[in-house]
């Protein structure tokens, strides 16, 4: 039903709650704090589930929130508790930085969630803290922990960057050996708010692959799931799995099923370009359902092929990831 223009069905949708953020990982956020848009600019959870139920109806089946950092938004157990009303809780999960989490988690389980991406740069402090630019890494650990105790699927998402990620490889290695928790390094995507980026700080899915062999052995590459961005593989010497996405050296466009709304209330169909559509504008006029239906429709038809790794270079984000939503 959310059909494009290249035969891609569209049963994702990615909701940021917010903009706001409790780290400052350089790769997203400035150093200082950015100006967050005003609160009455960001859709109300009445709102984001009026908007939901029609994307369901149209086919998503699945649903991620994420931020900015979600967990700061009040109540966010409020949210997940509606949406599972709209569709299955196993298809509702949350992209965190983990650094609220533990203290959140019975709520969270509570309203029904079941998984959890926790975003996790390194295993040791200081390197965590030039990461993020704070502290916090035995919270996210703790939290990561709980979650697992408390039966929630958890995975770990690390950034892969030049001169930084190399040094976490081989923690990481052991750390999914040990937990028996996926982790995937997500190579570095020109969406930082300081404008850095450049392709010689992306630290390439091969490099990783190559370099995590040369440490644990082979790695043995598993069934892709479909429509899945991630190629994971098993460390043969100590059974742990590893994902690379390869977002920049191996765009995987061709595949995308995903489509997002923005805290400010706006559809993106890619991460890069320009918002596609301003749902709240429509929520806020007394639209019908039928309206935010067109919209949704006219959004995933004026996607685009793709972003070609080359395009990169030239591509600046008109939004960066933490107001866009991971
Ligand atoms: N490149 C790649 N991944 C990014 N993330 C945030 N900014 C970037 C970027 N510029 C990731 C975070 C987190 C997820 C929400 O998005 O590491 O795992
Ligand atoms: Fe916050 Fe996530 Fe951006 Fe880090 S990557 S600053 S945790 S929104």
């Amino acid at each position: 039903m959310l059909v494009d223009g290249f035969g891609r069905r569209h049963t994702s949708l990615r909701i940021s709650v917010t903009d706001r953020c409790n780290l400052r990982c350089t790769y997203c956020m400035p150093a200082v704090t950015p100006k967050y848009q005003a609160k009455s600019l960001l859709l109300t959870y009445e709102e984001i589930i009026r908007f939901t139920r029609v994307a369901v109806d149209l086919g998503v089946d699945d649903v991620r929130v994420t931020g900015g950092e979600p967990l700061v938004r009040a109540d966010l157990d409020h949210l997940i508790a509606m949406l599972a009303q709209v569709l299955d809780p196993s298809r509702i999960s949350l992209t965190t930085n983990g650094v609220l989490l533990l203290q959140q988690l019975p709520r969270l389980t509570e309203a029904g969630l079941r998984s959890v991406n926790v975003s996790l740069d390194a295993l040791d402090e200081s390197s965590f803290e030039h990461s993020t630019r704070r502290r916090g890494l035995s919270m996210v650990l703790d939290s990561i922990h709980a979650a697992v105790d408390a039966g929630m699927k958890v995975k770990v998402n690390a950034i892969a960057k030049r001169d930084f990620t190399e040094s976490q490889l081989a923690a990481f290695g052991h750390f999914a050996n040990r937990t028996k928790l996926p982790v995937r390094f997500i190579e570095y995507m020109p969406l930082d708010a300081d404008g850095n980026w450049d392709p010689a700080n992306v630290l390439s899915g091969s490099e990783i692959l190559r370099r995590l062999s040369e440490h644990f052995g082979p790695l043995r590459p598993l069934p892709r799931r479909e429509g899945a961005p991630a190629v994971d593989y098993k460390i043969e010497s100590g059974g742990g799995t590893i994902g690379i996405v390869a977002s920049v050296t191996e765009p995987f466009c061709q595949a995308c099923n995903r489509i997002r709304l923005t805290a400010d209330g706006k559809i993106r169909n890619c991460l890069f370009g320009d918002d596609s559509g301003d749902v709240r504008s429509l929520l806020r006029s007394g639209a019908n359902d039928q309206a935010i239906a067109d919209l949704l429709k006219s959004a995933v038809a004026a996607k685009k092929r793709g972003h070609g790794s080359d395009d990169l270079v030239f591509v600046r984000p008109s939004r960066p990831m933490y107001s866009i939503g991971g």
